[in-house]
């Protein structure tokens, strides 16, 4: 198969209500404008079909996200582009899927914890404080925020959600994943925050 017909994976992680559907859903809205082939794959629909039935111990959230890199492997080989969505806590576990996919830029939904509770938007944090969810992300459950993603999405209120999916795109084309297209709305710090991010990432 030609080099170019290969995809890429977009892997979002981030606490439950960081912003990574919305986010994940506007940059393969903006990969379909450029008439790339794109799928998404976010853990709450995946949590009803290919990981129906996991919980959310260690083991099981291990599981199932190996279950959607697995996918992306599949999809990235094959030309996708996809958005994958989930908390996907552990740093080993997304290090060993960006591992075996290698076409893989990984972008961190970046809140405080208060500002993910204030809104609350799904009521989970308020049940998870009343002890109604137990091993819930961020209250009684570890979160590994990652050391070295490509982009960080300021998901507090910062910088709106098109800005944020303005950073991943122009990331993809900086990395050499797309084409490099006119058009794009990106201000002056979001340019230079990505070179910077880029120059000094080093993946281990
Ligand atoms: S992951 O840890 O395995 O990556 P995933 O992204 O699939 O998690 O699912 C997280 C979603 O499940 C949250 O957005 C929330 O809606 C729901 N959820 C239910 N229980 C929990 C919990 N204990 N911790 C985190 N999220 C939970």
């Amino acid at each position: 198969m030609r080099d170019d017909a290969k995809g890429c994976t977009i892997w979002f992680t981030g606490l439950s209500g960081s912003g990574k559907t919305t986010c994940s859903k506007l940059v393969s809205k903006m990969l379909q404008e450029r008439r790339l082939r794109t799928e998404l794959m976010d853990g709450d629909v995946i949590r009803t079909n290919l990981s129906k039935g996991l919980g959310f111990s260690r083991q099981d959230r291990e599981t199932n996200i190996r279950r959607i890199g697995f996918v992306c492997d599949l999809l990235t080989r094959n030309g996708v582009f996809v958005c994958a969505a989930a908390i996907s806590p552990y740093k080993d576990t997304r290090q060993e899927v960006r591992k075996s996919i290698g076409r893989f830029v990984m972008v961190h939904c970046d809140a405080p914890l208060h500002v993910l509770e204030e809104r609350d938007v799904k009521g989970l944090y308020k049940k998870a404080r009343a002890g109604l969810i137990k091993h819930f992300t961020g209250i009684d459950d570890p979160y590994e925020a990652p050391q070295n993603p490509e982009v960080v999405v300021h998901s507090d209120g910062r910088e709106t959600p098109g800005q944020s999916a303005a950073k991943v795109i122009r990331t993809l084309e900086l990395l050499g994943y797309i084409e490099e297209l006119p058009g794009l709305d990106l201000e002056q710090w979001a340019e230079e925050e990505i070179r910077e991010m880029i120059a000094g990432r080093s993946i281990g």
